[in-house]
C-alpha cells in the first residue's frame, strides 16, 4: 500500500523514479474517451472525451509503476474524431526522439477509440525503431461504471514493457487483446471489446501483466519502411470517395477540381467501379492523382487487374487494406513516388 502511495506521488509529480532494472516507458496522451468524464456513473454516451489529463489517467494505475519507469506527456487533447495528419507528425516525431535519445525503451500512446487504427498504422510506418509503441484507449469514460481506461493503461504498460513485445509493429491494445496496427479497426460503436482484426486475427493477449503472443506481424513495418517523416510539415493530401449503387461522378469530379493528390476509392465488392464513375476516376489518375482501389466490405484483397483494368487505367489495388488505412499508407507513399506501378509495390509491402 505504501508503495502504492509513493508510486502516485511521483506520477503525480510527472514521472516514477528510474527503478533499476525497469524499463523506461513513456507515456504519450491525445484525449479520447479514455480521458473522458460524463455527468453520472451510468453515462456512456454524450459524455465530454479528452478531458483529464496524462497525470490523472497514471495515478488511476499505480500497479503500473511495477511493471515499468513511467513518465507521461501530454502530446495533445483532443476526442480523435479531431486527430489530424499535423497531430500524426508531431507524434511520430516525439515518439523517435524518445528512441533515439534513449529517454524511453517502449511507448504507450492513449488515444481516442475512433480513429485509433489510423493513427497506429501511421505510427506503424513512421516509427524508426523496434522498441515496442502502444496505442489503447477505452470505450468508457472514465467516470463510467466498469470504465476499461485503468485496465487498458495497466495491460499497455505490460505489453510495451514486455521484451517479447519488440520488432512486432506498432500494436494495439485494449479488453486484454493485443492487435497488429495494419489488421486492427474498430468494429463496434460502443462495446469495450470493439478492437477486431477481422480474418487475419489478433497477435496475442495480456493477462496478469504478461502478453502472450501467437504469431508474429509479416509485413514491413517501423525501422524496415522507406518512410522518413522527421522533416515533413505536411503531408499530401488524399481523400476517400464512397462506391454505392448508382454513385455519381460529382464527388469524384470535385475532389479532383479540389486539388486531391490521392483518391482511394472504397469500391463495392472487389474494389469494383460503376461504369459510370470511371471516366471520373480515369481522368483523375491521367491529370496525375493517384487512385487507389479498396473495398468496403470491410475483408479480402482487392484484385489487381481484377474487376478493373488497373494497368489500362493507372490504378493502384489496396490490396486487403481498408480505406481508411489505404489513405494513411497513400499518403506516405506519396511523398516517395508518383508512379502507380511503385505505389502498387508499396501497397503489397506494407
Ligand atoms: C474518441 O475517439 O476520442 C472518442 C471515442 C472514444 O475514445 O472511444
Amino acid at each position: 500500500m505504501k508503495r502504492y502511495a509513493l508510486a502516485v506521488l511521483f506520477i503525480l509529480a510527472g514521472c516514477f523514479p528510474a527503478q533499476a532494472g525497469l524499463p523506461k516507458v513513456l507515456v504519450l496522451a491525445t484525449g479520447g474517451t479514455i480521458a473522458g468524464t460524463g455527468a453520472t456513473a451510468t453515462q456512456t454516451a454524450g459524455y465530454k472525451a479528452a478531458v483529464l489529463p496524462v497525470e490523472s489517467l497514471l495515478a488511476a494505475v499505480p500497479q503500473a509503476g511495477e511493471l515499468a519507469a513511467l513518465t507521461g506527456e501530454q502530446l495533445a487533447q483532443v476526442d480523435s474524431k479531431n486527430m489530424t495528419p499535423a497531430i500524426w507528425l508531431k507524434l511520430a516525431a516525439r515518439i523517435n526522439k524518445a528512441f533515439a535519445a534513449g529517454e524511453a525503451d517502449a511507448v504507450v500512446v492513449t488515444h481516442g477509440t475512433d480513429t485509433m487504427e489510423e493513427t497506429a498504422y501511421f505510427l506503424n510506418l513512421t516509427v524508426k525503431s523496434s522498441n515496442t509503441v502502444v496505442l489503447t484507449g477505452a470505450m468508457r469514460p472514465s467516470t463510467a461504471l466498469s470504465a476499461d481506461g485503468a485496465m487498458n493503461i495497466y495491460n499497455a504498460v505490460a505489453v510495451a514493457a514486455d521484451s517479447s513485445s519488440r520488432g512486432r509493429g506498432v500494436l494495439v491494445c485494449l479488453n486484454d487483446q493485443i492487435n497488429g496496427a495494419r489488421d486492427v479497426a474498430k468494429t463496434n460503436t460502443s462495446t469495450p471489446d470493439t478492437f477486431r482484426s477481422g480474418e487475419t486475427g489478433l497477435l496475442g493477449y495480456v493477462q496478469g501483466g504478461k502478453p502472450v503472443y501467437y504469431k508474429a506481424t509479416a509485413r514491413a513495418h517501423t525501422a524496415r519502411t522507406e518512410f522518413d517523416v522527421s522533416v515533413s510539415t505536411a503531408l499530401p493530401r488524399v481523400e476517400i470517395l464512397y462506391g454505392y449503387a448508382g454513385v455519381s461522378p460529382a464527388a469524384a469530379e470535385a475532389l479532383a477540381a479540389a486539388g486531391a493528390e490521392g483518391i482511394v476509392y472504397a469500391g463495392v465488392g472487389n474494389g469494383s467501379v460503376y461504369e459510370e464513375l470511371l471516366p471520373a476516376l480515369k481522368k483523375a489518375a491521367a491529370a496525375g492523382a493517384a487512385v487507389v482501389r479498396a473495398s468496403r466490405t470491410g475483408s479480402g484483397p482487392v484484385t489487381r487487374n481484377g474487376e478493373e483494368n488497373d494497368d489500362r487505367d493507372g490504378f493502384v489495388a489496396a490490396d486487403n487494406l481498408s480505406p481508411q488505412k489505404a489513405r494513411v499508407l497513400l499518403m506516405l507513399a506519396l511523398t516517395r513516388t508518383r508512379s502507380p506501378e511503385l505505389l502498387q509495390e508499396m501497397f503489397y509491402k506494407y
